[in-house]
């Protein structure tokens, strides 16, 4: 997010070895960081500023499981080159295996066990080949969760139907591109980017927890940036690596209980409404945990 929130149009032709892109992307591979989790929940209290009709999204609780260490991100072979015309040309190669299908796919199904037991698959599988296979295996790991009620859906339709009815979704499961695109999507449901914390982990569950937000260079030091997301990021943190749900869930509802209390960052807050800085926000959430 911070990274992609850096522009310029000479930052934009720097060459892909110097993009500030690579240092993420590499220490995503490095850690095998291959399964990232980014909520998108609205708390009811924020409804109202979301920039959707708050029916749409009130109540809004889903998942999006993203592919984070394949995919055409890092596909070989890509490069430049001269076509048969003798044309410049860009070309990426988009692939999955089996074996990275699975494993994302599994922690799709094992997530949606733990929610509302329902996963749908994202693809592109009426024109991709890469598509066609992820389809064919999420589908056969699904005789495995005959709990969790499994669906596919094309990746523009998926795009569509975010916006359009986006409560119909528990958790999504997808590769590294559509989940970029996604997720960048359903964090508008939410109301505020300052709201959402994510997670990228390994086999083991040892994870990198981050808001998506990045740093925000333009509010740095100045007492006004939203702490939630950073804050729920840790409960993620319980959540995943250290197994302990049960603080993850009393670091939640303090959030919960702060938002009720009426406490509001600018981000966060309707015309008009009195707002806290980062440092209160920050503590009223201890307070509450209290
Ligand atoms: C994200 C970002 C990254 C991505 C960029 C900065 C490489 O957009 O984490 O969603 O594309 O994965
Ligand atoms: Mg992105």
């Amino acid at each position: 997010m911070l990274l992609g929130a850096v522009g310029g149009p000479q930052y934009d032709t720097l060459p892909r070895a110097l993009r500030p892109e690579q240092g993420i992307l590499g220490i995503r591979k490095a850690l095998g960081l291959f399964a990232n989790l980014r909520p998108a929940l609205l708390y009811p209290e924020l409804a109202a500023a979301s920039s959707f009709k708050p029916e749409v999204v009130a109540g809004l609780d889903l998942m999006i499981v993203r592919e984070l260490t394949g995919d055409i991100y890092f596909g070989q072979p890509r490069g430049r080159r001269k076509n048969a015309a003798g044309e410049d040309e860009g070309f990426d190669t988009m692939h999955y295996s089996v074996s990275e299908i699975e494993r994302i796919a599994r922690v799709g199904f094992e997530t949606a066990r733990r929610r509302g037991k329902k996963l749908c698959s994202v693809d592109k599988a009426n024109v991709l080949d890469t598509s066609m296979l992820w389809r064919e295996v999420v589908t056969a790991l699904g005789r495995d969760y005959p709990d969790v009620e499994l669906s596919h859906m094309y990746v523009d339709n998926a795009a569509m139907q975010l916006v359009k009815r986006p409560k119909q979704f528990d958790v999504i499961v997808t590769g590294n591109l559509f989940g970029d695109i996604l997720s960048d999507e359903a964090s508008m449901l939410a109301g505020s980017i300052g709201m959402l914390p994510s997670a990228s982990l390994d086999a083991a569950a040892k994870g990198l927890y981050e808001p998506i937000h990045g740093s925000a260079p333009d509010i740095a030091g100045r007492d006004l940036a939203n702490p939630l997301a950073t804050i729920l990021s840790l409960a993620m943190m319980f959540r995943h690596t250290f197994a302990r749900a049960d603080v993850a869930d009393r670091i939640e509802a303090a959030v919960r209980r702060v938002l009720a209390a009426g406490l509001r960052t600018g981000d966060i807050a309707l015309p008009g409404e009195a707002t806290v800085g980062t440092k209160a926000m920050g503590a009223a959430v201890v307070a509450a945990l209290a």
